[in-house]
């Protein structure tokens, strides 16, 4: 029994995706009925993801994209990319070893700065009037391309505070 309820399942399954593609051929419009039923089911393909240039603290120039919602401490740990110290507090801004310095047209877009992120902001070495911490700068997609320097100098304020350097 529970092999003919399969079987009717699948020959249901068969038969609705055979009557889709009949109809929408017969429209002519197969290829954008097809497009919306797959986006659904898709993953992020990589043209949604946002590219970053990174200059390390030698000036290299490191290309890397990111989906959106993602952020720049999430960019730089998931392309594993050796930025020395970044990052140490992994985003509880708890530390301003992420701190990026953007170019003033991308800083614009970057959104508003909480106290809290001021506040670890001003602890971090080379500050700039267009820093931020980067583990708190989401993607998208209007900042496609953005180019993000990371300052040559690093503090970490947690290793300050228990004496250690
Ligand atoms: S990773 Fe520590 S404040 Fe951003």
């Amino acid at each position: 029994m529970a092999l003919v309820t399969a079987l009717k399942r699948l020959a249901h399954v068969r038969f609705g995706h055979y009557s889709l593609r009949t109809a929408t051929a017969a429209s002519g419009s197969y290829r954008t009925v097809q497009r919306s039923l797959t986006i659904g089911t898709q993953p992020l393909r990589s043209d949604n993801k946002v590219t970053v240039h990174f200059f390390n603290r030698d000036g290299e120039k490191i290309t890397v994209k990111g989906p959106p919602g993602d952020s720049l401490l999430d960019v730089v740990i998931n392309e594993d990319l050796d930025f020395d110290g970044f990052g140490a507090c992994e985003g509880t801004l708890a530390c301003s070893t992420c701190h990026l310095v953007f170019d003033e047209e991308v800083y614009k877009k970057l959104g508003p700065i909480t106290d809290e992120e001021m506040d670890m902001l001003d602890l971090a070495y080379g500050l700039t009037d267009t820093s931020r911490l980067g583990c708190q700068i989401c993607l998208t997609k209007s900042l496609e391309g953005m180019e993000v320097r990371v300052p040559e100098s690093v503090a970490d304020i947690r290793q300050s505070k228990d004496g250690s350097s």
